[in-house]
C-alpha cells in the first residue's frame, strides 16, 4: 500500500498533512527515511514517526456461520452478526461483506478491509456465490433451464446473469449465481412460482463455509485471503 495511504488509515493525519510529513523526512520504514508518499510499503514494515513507533491497523477476515434471525448489518435494533463476534476480535470498522437476509444462514465474511470487500462485492468481477436452497414444490428441468436463461426482476428492470441451478433432492436446489440483487434467490424461485423455505449460503468464490458450526466464526488462513486477493 502507499505510504501516504498507510498512514491516513492509520489516522496519522489527513492525506495531505500525512503527505507533508513524508516529505519532511520525518517517517522511518525499516529503519530508512523515506521522502516519497507514493513509496509502496508492506503490511507489517516497521514505521517510526518523529521517531516514534507506529501501530498500523492490521485487517482481519473471519468466516461467520451466520444463524437465522440475525442482521447482516453493523447496527440494528435487532441482534446483528457483530453480536456473535468475541470482544477481543472486535476490531474497529468490522462489517459484513455483503448481505444475507434474516431468514438465510450460511457463509458470511466480516471484515475491516473495506478495499478487498468492495472488490468482492463488485458485480465487473462476478464472483460465484453458491446456495443451497429447500422448496416448496418439486424442481424440474426446465427450473433449470430458466435460471440458464435469466429473469427479468421488477422494479430494477434487469435481467439476472446466467444461474446455475442443479437438483440435490425433489424439493433441494443448488444454485450458484454471480451477482447479489436483494432476495435474489428467493426472487429467481418466486418466478417460477416456487417458495423458498430455508436458503443458506455454502460458498463464496474459492471458499467453502465446511463444517463450521451454525453461529460460530473463524479466521481466514493466510492462504485464503491469498486466494480472495488473487480474485
Ligand atoms: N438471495 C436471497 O434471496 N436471500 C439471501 O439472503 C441471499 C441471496
Amino acid at each position: 500500500m502507499r505510504l501516504d495511504k498507510l498512514l491516513a488509515n492509520a489516522r496519522v493525519g489527513s492525506r495531505k498533512e500525512v503527505g507533508v510529513l513524508i516529505k519532511e523526512g520525518r517517517v522511518m520504514v525499516d529503519g530508512e527515511v523515506v521522502n516519497k508518499p507514493g513509496k509502496k510499503v508492506e503490511e507489517g514494515a516497521d514505521l517510526l514517526v518523529d521517531g516514534k513507533a507506529l501501530e498500523v491497523k492490521q485487517h482481519v477476515y473471519y468466516l461467520l456461520h451466520k444463524p437465522q434471525g440475525v442482521i447482516s448489518a453493523t447496527k440494528d435494533r435487532n441482534k446483528t452478526v457483530l453480536d456473535l463476534i468475541r470482544p477481543e476480535d472486535l476490531h474497529k470498522g468490522l462489517f459484513p461483506v455483503g448481505r444475507l437476509d434474516k431468514d438465510t444462514t450460511g457463509f458470511l465474511l466480516l471484515t475491516n478491509d473495506g478495499g478487498l470487500a468492495h472488490r468482492l462485492l463488485s458485480p465487473k468481477r462476478g464472483i460465484e456465490k453458491t446456495y443451497l436452497a429447500r422448496l416448496d414444490e418439486d424442481l424440474d428441468e426446465s427450473d433449470i433451464r430458466a435460471f440458464q436463461e435469466g429473469f427479468l426482476l421488477l422494479p430494477e428492470g434487469m435481467v439476472t446473469r446466467p444461474a446455475r441451478l442443479e437438483i440435490l433432492e425433489k424439493t433441494l436446489g443448488r444454485v450458484t449465481i454471480t451477482e447479489g440483487k436483494y432476495h435474489q434467490v428467493k426472487r429467481m424461485f418466486a418466478k417460477r412460482g416456487k417458495e423458498v423455505l430455508q436458503l443458506k449460503r455454502i460458498s463464496m468464490g474459492p471458499l467453502k463455509l465446511g463444517d463450521l458450526e451454525e453461529g460460530t466464526y473463524r479466521s481466514l488462513s493466510d492462504e485464503e485471503v491469498d486466494l480472495l486477493k488473487a480474485l
